[in-house]
């Protein structure tokens, strides 16, 4: 039993019944919010104090607080998913617990007890039961803990006051378009972490790095950008927020190693165990980026994709370097990738069994 819970320490003012079902008529992604959110501060001095669930809104923060100038912060992402029964459940919630401490004690942060983390997203989530989206179709209330460093001073030190919060966004397709194949750019000056760098925490400033990439990414008519390895950039490292994935047309399912700059993603971790139960064979490896454009060329691989816990599993038709386009398979999506989506989709939504255990019920 967890020694901090979340208990709703104000009212707040709901929003209206109509307005919110008009919300979770069509949400996008991550752009509205919900009527609470939970939050807890630690300082050095007395470590974790009690955790509330507050209104959403607002923070005051002081313009000194570090985590505006030095970057001191990690976050998580995570869903809640109506079940056809309105029960509401969420996905292999303690590896976003562990992953946040590893994160965390990368950025020199505190690090959160597991159970105070399940205890802050069941909470919340119970709080704001009414805007978890309906069964049918794809949306669920995507959760982002978040933690950051707020205390006020210009030193370079880390933070001895620390506020974590959870907010929650009802939310449909990360992409705009949809689960529609996605372009993807291969920046070959840009890479978004380094040998011994941040790039297995989740912090911002990883996606910070990505920005400029994406928009040199956008002004080719991609949807996204593909890193490769600071050192040689030779190496396929992942996109924006999103580990990457390519199928041969002998059964193979290949994904770039864990190699320190790429993040643990609970999704990839998912679909390699998926994968190998549907008999594919799964390898983690370096996946060297002109192989993987030559096999593409020869039809080896028949099938690339994208997978996050917003992004879920999406196709990539097409990759776009600076030598030309290559077209994966016919350019649409690819059935064994569709045919995962389809499973996890499935096991997180509760159409299928959950046979790995990895659903955790919330309300
Ligand atoms: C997630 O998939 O939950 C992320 O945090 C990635 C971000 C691109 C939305």
């Amino acid at each position: 039993m967890s020694v901090l819970t979340f208990p709703a320490t104000t009212t707040t003012r709901r929003v209206a019944d109509d307005e919110r079902a008009r919300i979770l008529a069509d949400p996008g992604f991550g752009t509205h919010f919900t009527d609470f959110m939970a939050h807890a501060r630690w300082t050095a001095e007395d470590g974790w104090g009690p955790g509330e669930l507050i209104p959403y809104g607002p923070l005051q923060l002081s313009p000194a607080a570090a985590v505006l100038h030095y970057g001191q912060e990690v976050f998580e992402g995570m869903k809640a998913f109506r079940h056809a029964d309105g029960s509401v459940w969420t996905f292999r919630p303690e590896q976003n617990a562990r992953r946040m401490q590893r994160s965390a004690h990368r950025m020199a942060l505190p690090e959160l007890p597991e159970d105070v983390f399940l205890a802050s997203v069941q909470e919340l989530v119970a709080a704001d039961e009414p805007w978890v989206p309906a069964a049918d179709g794809e949306q669920s209330l995507y959760l982002r803990p978040f933690m950051f460093a707020s205390e006020a001073g210009l030193g370079v030190r880390s933070g001895a006051v620390v506020d974590y919060y959870v907010i929650a966004s009802p939310s449909g397709a990360y992409f705009p378009r949809g689960v529609q194949p996605l372009v993807v750019w291969v920046s070959e000056e840009h890479s978004r972490a380094g040998a011994g760098g941040t790039g297995a925490a989740k912090t911002g400033g990883n996606y910070a790095s990505s920005l400029l990439a994406k928009q040199e990414a956008a002004a080719r008519g991609a949807d996204e950008v593909m890193f490769l390895d600071s050192q040689t950039r030779s190496r396929i490292d992942e996109l924006s927020g999103m580990n990457v994935f390519a199928i041969t047309r002998d059964g193979r399912i290949l994904t770039p190693e864990l190699s320190g700059s790429i993040l643990e993603g609970v999704t990839r971790d998912s679909i390699l165990q998926l994968a190998r139960d549907r008999g594919l064979e799964a390898s983690e490896q370096i996946l060297l980026i002109d192989d993987v454009l030559e096999q593409i060329r020869s039809g080896e691989i028949t099938e690339l994709f994208a997978a996050g816990t917003a992004a879920v599993i999406n196709p990539i038709g097409e990759l776009v370097t600076t030598q030309g386009r290559w077209t994966i398979g016919d350019g649409g999506s690819g059935e064994a990738t569709l045919a995962l989506r389809e499973e996890l989709t499935g096991i997180q939504y509760g159409r299928l069994e959950d046979r790995y255990g990895w659903m955790q019920r919330l309300v």
